[in-house]
């Protein structure tokens, strides 16, 4: 099968090799950079010394100024990709060999049709060089004018084509034919969600968020249920299910639920001290009274008797079980447009005792659940400057505890971008 052939244009400087390199990042396959320019000068020599490095290992350089297609005819039967960097100048390299138009023309019209019987995906970059003004030399206006020629003759032919404009890609012609040769992607459609359906589960991710304002809304029963039940889908030990939902919207008993936060939060407060303290003290730490439900979620550690399968060494995984649940009622709440804030700074004794859950039941998470004004854009300890998020590349290790990394690692993307 013939890979995909992709244009990138763009003026001087828009981010058009970066962006080439980046469709191809985190895809194991072979990765072949077709270089049409030459060192002619110490400067150029050092550019180029300097972007071979920046590629990275992965990267075989192939330096060709004048004919690119003999080496797609040799090196293109592969899966994986090939980017000719740029158009622009094998043009120039074969205006300086005092080269025909006509024969240059030609010359285009086979890279092409080489291009597209070649296995991997050839990626060409080249320049927009006709927004200026008209060049007042005429040898200027020719390059100008076949640059501009092979240009659109390149983009009727490929199949993709992609201008950048400040260093952000716009796409400006697509296709079907598939573009990615990673052998870590799932072959099988039915094992990955489409993408409107993964972009809605990493939004409610994203979007979660722990709340403790909470407007006077009731919650509408039919959604508490789907949430409920999205709660109870989640994984268990030993298919255990430890897991039972004390739904609460009875204000005398919220107001028992609240009297315990205020004693237990004050106790807190004294581990703190200074601007610390002062800090602490200023923070909003539950929404109790005025969130609309209370859901106490607790866990029965003597579910299915005293041997579950997979609890034998680690007795605590019915807990670790029920927070998983809590955390499915925490998304389903969040897709479903619902507030919660999890309550954990209560004395469990005086809560057991205020609802009345017997000895052999251990409450898990005390959640607040209503609707808001806003969910905050973030975390409300970062906003107040309590805590920052770690950077998640750091909590990363490889193959043993701060074992040095190896050839895999996890891709970030940068989530303000899109492509
Ligand atoms: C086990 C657990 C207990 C928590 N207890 C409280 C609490 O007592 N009061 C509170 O205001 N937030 C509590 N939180 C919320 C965290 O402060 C919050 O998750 C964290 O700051 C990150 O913010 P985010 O959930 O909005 O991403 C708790 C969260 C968890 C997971």
């Amino acid at each position: 099968m013939s890979g995909k052939t992709i244009l990138v244009t763009g003026g001087s400087r828009s981010g058009k090799s970066r962006h080439a390199l980046k469709l191809t990042k985190n895809i194991n396959a072979s990765k072949i950079f077709l270089a049409t320019a030459e060192p002619l000068d110490d400067e150029m020599a050092e550019r180029i010394q300097k972007h071979q490095e920046e590629r990275g290992k992965e990267w075989t350089t192939i330096e060709e100024p004048l004919d690119p297609a003999s080496v797609l005819k040799n090196k293109g039967n592969q899966p994986g990709f090939i980017i000719l960097d740029c158009v622009t100048l094998w043009l120039s390299n074969m205006i300086m060999k005092n080269i025909a138009r006509q024969t240059i023309l030609e010359r285009v019209h086979e890279f092409i049709s080489v291009c597209k019987n070649c296995t991997s995906h050839i990626i060409v970059i080249t320049n927009e060089l006709g927004s200026g003004i008209v060049p007042l030399e005429p040898s200027a206006r020719a390059f100008r004018d076949i640059a501009g020629e092979t240009n659109q003759i390149l983009a009727s032919e490929f199949d993709e084509v992609i201008s950048m404009v400040s260093g952000i890609p716009v796409t400006i012609k697509t296709s079907e034919k598939p573009r990615d040769t990673d052998q870590t992607k799932d072959k099988n459609p039915e094992h990955e969600f489409s993408p409107g359906k993964k972009q809605g589960l990493y939004e409610a991710i994203y979007k979660r968020r722990d709340v403790r304002h909470f407007i006077p809304k009731p919650v509408d029963p039919e959604k508490l249920g789907r949430v409920l039940d999205a709660a109870h889908h989640a994984g268990s030990v030993g298919y255990m299910q430890p897991w039972n939902f004390l739904v609460i919207t009875d204000p005398t008993v919220k107001n028992k639920i609240a009297l315990n936060f205020k004693t237990a939060n004050e106790e807190a407060a004294q581990k703190f001290s200074g601007d610390q303290q002062k800090l602490y003290n200023s923070l909003k730490l539950e929404g109790i009274q005025d969130a609309a439900v209370n859901i106490c979620v607790t866990c029965d550690r003597t579910r299915f008797g005293p041997n579950v399968l997979g609890r034998n060494t680690v007795f605590e995984t019915d807990l670790f079980s029920t927070c998983c649940a809590v955390q499915n009622l925490w998304l389903a709440a969040r897709a479903e447009g619902l507030a919660v804030g999890w309550v954990s700074i209560l004395s469990n004794d005086q809560l057991k005792e205020d609802l009345d859950i017997p000895d052999h039941i251990q409450p898990v998470a005390y959640l607040c659940v209503g609707h808001t004004e806003s969910f905050y854009p973030k975390p409300m300890l970062e906003t107040a400057g309590w805590a920052q998020r770690l950077p998640v590349e750091k909590l990363i290790y490889y193959n043993k505890w701060q074992g040095p990394s190896t050839d895999f690692k996890v891709h970030f993307p940068d989530p303000t971008k899109n492509d």
